[in-house]
């Protein structure tokens, strides 16, 4: 299947159940009153989607267009919630990650963005050299993650955004800690595996069999990423890119 062909993750919109179903003002109300109870989201806020603990909607911080992603109160939400928070104070002064325009008492806001400007979109207009670097810098980003002894858990083509010209990662709810001893290329980004218990299963980002992978979105194999990547950082000279190759080539586990 090529990129142009993938339908891929829906872009975000105001999403109802039952397209074409017209709801009563009594129902939207309810279902307001609901959202706003159960996930402590703003009642003027555009809702976008929901999980079974957390929920997507387009909202305005401080007369500024952004995305809320705000979470339940159960034991799962409390956990999405926490991992956003330490993923922040681990890497928030990182340029790959989203920058975090507020943090709520259960939840956060980012800069709203056009749907262009997510990687899977983008990616349509990209040449393969440049979809190519993608996948590198993805892989690159992972195995900074990894370095710290993290694993982010869905870094995929619809969870990377181009703000201001640069690539930036988001969703970070299943981020945590990794196990370690563990080979990079044999570490839970890379094939959806770690031996520890999760909440959520893991989303590999260049699986073969997922649609929403790299490989698939961008047509870039983990063969592809790998080989770029360990170029770049053979011919670098810093230290942390040696820490890389090292771990890239499972000498650093
Ligand atoms: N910063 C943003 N700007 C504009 N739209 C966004 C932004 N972040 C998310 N969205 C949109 O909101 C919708 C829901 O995104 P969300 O991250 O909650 O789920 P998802 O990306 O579909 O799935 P996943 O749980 O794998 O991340 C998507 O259509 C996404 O494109
Ligand atoms: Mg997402």
């Amino acid at each position: 299947m090529t990129a142009e062909q993938h339908t891929g993750a829906p872009v975000g919109r105001d999403v109802h159940a039952g397209a074409g179903v017209r709801r009563t003002v009594a129902s939207r109300l309810t279902g307001r009153v609901k959202l706003v109870y159960l996930y402590g989201c703003p009642p003027r806020a555009t809702y976008v989607k929901n999980t079974a603990y957390a929920v997507t909607v387009f909202s305005h911080t401080r007369g500024q267009e952004t995305v809320g992603k705000y979470f339940s109160r159960g034991d799962l939400g409390r956990r999405g919630f926490a991992a956003e928070r330490l993923s922040s104070e681990l890497f928030g002064d990182r340029p790959w990650r989203m920058p975090v325009t507020r943090w709520h008492r259960r939840g956060f806001s980012v800069p709203r963005l056009p749907d262009a400007a997510r990687l899977d979109l983008a990616c349509r207009s990209m040449t393969s050299a440049e979809r190519g670097r993608m996948g590198a810098w993805a892989l690159d980003v992972l195995l900074e993650i990894y370095l710290a002894g993290y694993l982010h858990g869905d870094l995929q083509p619809h969870n990377v955004w181009f703000l201001d010209g640069r690539p930036v990662v988001t969703d970070f709810e299943t981020f945590g800690r990794r196990t370690p001893g563990i080979p990079f290329l044999a570490s839970g980004d890379i094939t959806g595996d770690d031996p520890a218990p999760r909440d959520r299963p893991l989303d590999p980002a260049f699986d073969p069999d997922d649609d929403w992978s790299f490989h698939h979105v961008l047509g870039v194999t983990l063969d592809d990423a790998v080989q770029l990547l360990r170029r770049d950082l053979a011919a670098s000279s810093s230290a942390a890119d040696r820490r890389k190759l090292d771990a890239l080539e499972g000498r650093l586990t």
